[in-house]
Order: C-alpha cells, then structure tokens, then sequence
C-alpha cells in the first residue's frame, strides 16, 4: 500500500514564522508541504529550501498562465528550486502546458532528479456559472471542469479539482492521472469559506491521490494532533479501498 503520509499536503498559507512552525509540527506525519503565491511572492524562491531540508516534499501553487515561452522558463527556473509538484492553469492551453513539461523536464535532467508532477487547474472553486459567463465561457463549471481535464491529462501528470468534481474527473482520466484536492474538512474541523467540502476519509474513497488540508492542521491549537487525525482517516480509507 502506498504510504498514507505521502497523500498528505498541509497548506502553509501564513508568515514563514508560521509556515516553519507548522511544518514541524507535521514532520513524519505529512509527507507534503504546499507553499502557494503569498508565501511564495513574500519570501522569494529561497522559502522552498528549509522544507526540502527538513524532508518534506514541496508542492509550489502559482498556477502559471502566460505564452508558453514565459511558462517554459517559470517551469525552468521553479523546478530547479527542487520543488516536486507545481500548478499551471489548464485553460492556457496545450501548446502552454506542453512548454510547461519541456521546462521541467530540462531543469529534471539538470539536478538528475524525477521531473515534477505538472498538475492542471481547470477552474477556480470561486468561479461558478454566473462568473465564468462574465468571462465569455457560456458552458456550466462542471462541463468546463471536464473539457480542460480532457484537454490536460493527456499533457500533464495531475488535475487539481474540489471534492465534489473527484467522481467526475476520475471518470475521465486514466488511474495513472494524480487528483489533488483542497476543500478537505474533517468532521470537527469548522468548514471556514469553503463551500463544497468532504471528509479526508470521502476524498480519498472517491479517488483523491492527494489532499491539501489548511486549516483544519495550521489553525487547530495542536497542529500534529490535528495531522496525526487527518492522516489516521487516510490510512483507513487506503484501506479499505485495498478490500
Ligand atoms: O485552509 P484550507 O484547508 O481551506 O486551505 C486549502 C488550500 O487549498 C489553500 O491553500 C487554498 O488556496 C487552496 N485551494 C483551495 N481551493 C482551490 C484551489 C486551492 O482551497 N480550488
């Protein structure tokens, strides 16, 4: 059975003060640290290494969307950081996500490590209908959700997608294609601004590979309780889906 820690991304969206503190608190707990735009633009590309060093896999979420040429070289350069899963938006199309692989996978051969896994964005959680119309896209979220996955898995490695998009996503992607999910929520966890939320244990039952918890970990008064929680409903719905 793959180790359950691995499935575990802790959101470090706070000060690097914070960001520290609560990556240490989830060392040998969670195998993931996801540091996102905040963090990221704040601290500069110096804030990957002390989590690298303290043995936690980084997921840097940028969501890169630009001409290919730009994301080629954002690839580039954020993968040589060592960094192992980053973010581009689906909807940059294919020849955009195609660049993508080709500056990671030249900054791959470069360090001599695995290329990282190149997940796709298809839509915003904060976007629906009525704000995608906005945007000239007439199709609901959902049927935008699968054009972009059909247009990604075939490109990238990973699809990132909210809890009740997993069933549908899965569907369309080979078993191979990661799902990574944010929007997770234990059930003594608060649901904070997140409207469409599911258990750890759902999400992974549906066919989760990875689930970005924040809160429920950063702002619990025992961050490690909290993960140690998160990554015992894991392990069962691992588990159980071994059965
Ligand atoms: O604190 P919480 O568990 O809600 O954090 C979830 C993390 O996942 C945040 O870093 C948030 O930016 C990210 N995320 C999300 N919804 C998306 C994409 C990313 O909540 N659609």
């Amino acid at each position: 059975m793959r180790k359950p820690s691995d499935a575990l991304i802790v959101a470090l969206d706070g000060t690097l003060d914070e960001a520290l503190e609560w990556a240490d608190a989830c060392r040998g707990i969670a195998g993931w640290v996801k540091i996102g735009m905040t963090l990221f633009y704040a601290e500069g590309p110096l804030i990957i290494k002390p989590f690298l060093d303290r043995g936690f896999k980084v997921f840097l979420d940028l969501k890169l969307y630009d001409i290919p040429h730009q994301v080629e070289g954002a690839a580039y350069a954020l993968s040589k950081l060592g960094v192992d899963m980053f973010t581009i938006h689906a909807s940059g199309g294919m020849e955009m996500m195609r660049a993508a692989r080709r500056g990671a996978l030249r900054a791959a051969e470069t360090l001599e490590k695995p290329m990282p896994t190149i997940l796709g964005v298809t839509v915003l959680t904060s976007m629906d209908d009525e704000v995608l119309a906005q945007t000239g896209v007439t199709c609901t979220a959902q049927e935008r959700v699968v054009t972009l996955t059909d247009l990604g898995w075939p490109i990238i490695e990973g699809i990132v997608c909210s809890p009740l998009e997993i069933k549908t996503v899965r569907k369309t992607v080979p078993a191979d294609v990661k799902i990574v999910t944010p929007g997770v929520r234990p059930t003594w966890a608060s649901t904070d601004d997140q409207a469409r939320v599911m258990t750890p244990y759902e999400a992974i039952s549906d066919g989760a590979d990875y689930l970005v918890v924040g809160r429920p970990i950063t702002a619990n008064r025992n961050p490690k309780n909290a993960a140690q929680e998160v990554l015992s409903e894991i392990t069962q719905a691992l588990e159980n889906k071994r059965k």
